[in-house]
């Protein structure tokens, strides 16, 4: 089946004769074989007598080998179908994967956001991946590190010429007020001593609309630069971004990385709500501390705020 799409992918017409030649299987395999991909992917494919089939639009399937190129600094498993990336991380955690090591695939099942949100994961379209690590500095190593991340992710997008991206604390990647990519760690073992880190990536590369509802505004890369993205050339360099930002972080600290997360923050000095549970707290964003930690000027004074289950939104008189 995968083979099929393979030679749908560049999104021109296709004759059942030539597919079914390529595959080495007869016209009417062929044509049981697109009904399949439509059900199960759903993925719409054009039937024009006297053309052939098409995709709707050209996709970039994920390739394995471009993925674990000669200079990637970790390994990366590429899956097919996954309920989540994250999750197939910690499995191979528990079954003795020996880290650093990610995996990505073509779609989640059940594709996991912040604050037990859904993080919607349609085939071939974005990009889902997970990165396992070992934290072996306790505390410290972990303080910052969702930022850290942030600002990794920040590096590829403005890399791949997407020069309107920003931050939202804590984490969220945004394109005029729209969620472009989002990150969500979760930890394995005991902080205070050895434990491992799981960090899940989601990026919107090539979705141009979504089949199923987003809760918030988002966009695309595709939707920003106008043009089809190489989802491999993508991974690699987010492990490059990631094994660069993490380096540093490892050896200095979150405090020296501090200026350039304020640099890239898209509501520094805004007035903003900071939801906690059924709480909000109203303030202006003065900016982060040496741990990562939200300051806001509440009436006048100063206060800090972290942890995952919190999120900003915008004041209206922002
Ligand atoms: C957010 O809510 O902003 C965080 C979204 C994180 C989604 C990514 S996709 C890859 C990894 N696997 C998951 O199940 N979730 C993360």
């Amino acid at each position: 089946m995968l083979t099929l799409l393979n030679l749908l992918q560049d999104g021109r017409f296709h004759s059942g004769q030539a597919l079914g030649a390529a595959l080495g299987v007869s016209r009417s395999a062929v044509w049981k074989q697109l009904q399949q991909l439509e059900a199960d992917l759903n993925l719409p494919i054009y039937k024009v007598r006297g053309r052939g089939y098409r995709l709707q639009a050209p996709l970039s399937l994920l390739d394995y080998a471009s993925v674990n190129e000669a200079e990637a600094p970790w390994p990366c498993q590429v899956f097919d179908s996954l309920d989540s990336t994250n999750a197939e991380v910690m499995r191979l955690l528990a079954s003795g994967g020996v880290p650093p090591f990610a995996v990505t695939a073509e779609r989640q099942t059940d594709g996991r956001g912040r604050r037990g949100r859904r993080w919607v994961s349609p085939y071939a379209q974005n990009l889902y991946y997970s990165l396992a690590l070992r934290i072996e500095g306790g505390a410290r190593q972990l303080e910052g590190l969702s930022l850290v991340v942030g600002l990794a992710v920040l590096s590829v997008l403005r890399s791949f010429g997407l020069d309107a991206v920003g931050l939202k604390w804590p984490n969220d990647l945004l394109v005029n007020n729209q969620k472009i990519a989002g990150i969500l760690l979760e930890l394995v073992g005991d902080p205070a001593d050895i434990c491992h880190v799981v960090i899940g990536i989601g990026i919107n590369v090539n979705m141009q609309q979504s089949v199923e509802q987003i809760e918030q505004p988002w966009t695309s890369m595709q939707r920003e630069s106008g043009g089809l993205v190489d989802r491999s050339a993508l991974v690699v360099r987010l492990g490059q971004c990631l094994n660069d930002y993490l380096e540093r972080h490892r050896r200095q600290g979150f405090a020296t990385l501090r200026e350039e997360w304020e640099a890239g923050h898209l509501w520094q000095g805004r007035s903003v709500n900071l939801i906690a549970g059924v709480q909000r707290i109203q303030g202006r964003v003065l900016g982060i501390d040496e741990t990562g930690a939200l300051r806001l000027d509440i009436d006048g004074e100063e206060r800090a705020y972290s942890g995952g289950e919190l999120s900003l939104r915008l004041s209206d008189d922002s």
